[in-house]
């Protein structure tokens, strides 16, 4: 049986990807602090016998796998995720992104893992706020704490990959969606956002006149993309991971409410982000399935997630968002 480590196994990425690993009879060991996680997101595999949850910081990841014997793959999603808001907190997103990734990476070298694959999950906001189709060579900017720490975190899986031989990926994830989008930040996934703002009958807070566009990809079809990397023969290798095809946010907020208002743009955001996903459909034989449309749907059968998520409204936006303009530019 294969055994899989997933860090994050309580978030947004990570509980989607504990239900594929075990659809695929993994055995999955799954770690998260429930900081913005939610056991919510996993109780469903609570009882299942191939899950084992473990509700601990990464800081104690030495004590974590003291009691694990073997470990196949490791998914590494655990991670302080807004973009933003980390200005406020550079040290805090440095220590959980970039100090932990190496400690768990020098961790699982110390204990002599025979491990078959360690996937990262990495950020787009290397690129900067590039409006061009990146491609994993493109120049990398890191304008946001978020960015840098996650830039880093994966830099340091890259070297304890080419000096201690363990096979590692590097996954840039662009815009994922899905059930369980998290809303906790008013700059979160603005899926989730509109989600919340549709279920509660208000209009959908559109920033600029909606023309920006995004990279989204359904969760499916994100985990099965890190499940092909895992599964393939390559390492210390990096891919982009998006749909390819970035939609406008005002079609995207017309596929999930009648009603939306429009605020003003705010700096420091993207016109536009676009993935080059040539390299992943070649090398991985991978390509999304999800169309936005299909996806919005199969969310809107089941909104009942959002219910006890945080509603944002204009006030609450404006005042969240007003601290945070003086260190940001376009
Ligand atoms: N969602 C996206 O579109 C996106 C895009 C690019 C990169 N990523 C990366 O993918 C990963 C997962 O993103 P997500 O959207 O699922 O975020 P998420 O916040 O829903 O999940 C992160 C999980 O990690 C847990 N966690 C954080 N710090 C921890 C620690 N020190 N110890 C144990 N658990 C800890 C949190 O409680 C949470 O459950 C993140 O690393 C993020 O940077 C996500």
């Amino acid at each position: 049986m294969k055994i899989s480590l997933v860090t994050g196994c309580a978030g947004f990425i990570g509980s989607h990807m504990v239900d594929l690993l075990l659809q695929k009879k993994h055995y999955v060991y799954g770690v998260d602090n429930l900081n913005t996680g939610k056991l919510k997101n996993i109780k469903k595999n609570l009882k299942n016998k191939n899950f084992k949850f473990i509700k601990k910081d990464l800081k104690n990841f030495d004590k974590i796998v003291n009691k694990i014997k073997k470990i196949d793959f490791v998914y590494h999603f655990a991670g302080n995720g807004e973009l933003i808001p980390s200005i406020e907190k550079p040290y805090e997103y440095f220590k959980n992104n970039a100090l932990n990734t190496v400690f768990i990476l020098d961790i699982l070298r110390k204990k002599k893992f025979k491990i078959r694959k360690f996937i990262y999950a990495a950020s787009s906001t290397c690129y900067g706020l590039s409006e061009k189709k990146t491609s994993e060579n493109f120049n990398i900017s890191t304008k946001h704490p978020y960015a840098f720490s996650k830039y880093v975190g994966e830099q340091a899986c890259l070297h304890w990959g080419s000096v201690y031989k363990i096979p590692v990926i590097s996954i840039r994830i662009f815009n994922a969606y899905g059930p369980r989008s998290r809303t906790n930040n008013v700059y979160g996934a603005v899926i989730g956002v509109f989600i919340k703002q549709s279920i509660s009958n208000k209009p959908l807070t559109i920033v600029g006149d909606g023309s920006q566009k995004r990279d989204f990809l359904y969760i499916s079809d994100l985990c099965d993309a890190f499940y092909k990397a895992s599964k393939s023969k390559y390492k210390n290798e990096v891919f982009n991971l998006g749909s390819g095809n970035p939609r406008k946010v005002i079609d995207l907020a017309k596929l999930i409410h009648n009603k939306y208002i429009f605020l003003p743009w705010r700096p420091g955001e993207p016109k536009k982000t676009h993935a080059n996903i040539e390299k992943i459909k070649k090398k991985l034989n991978w390509s999304p399935k999800v169309s936005l449309k299909n996806g919005i749907q199969t969310i809107l059968k089941n909104v009942n997630w959002w219910k006890s998520a945080p509603l944002w409204t204009p006030s609450t936006i404006k005042k969240a968002t007003k601290n945070w303009h003086k260190y940001l530019s376009n």
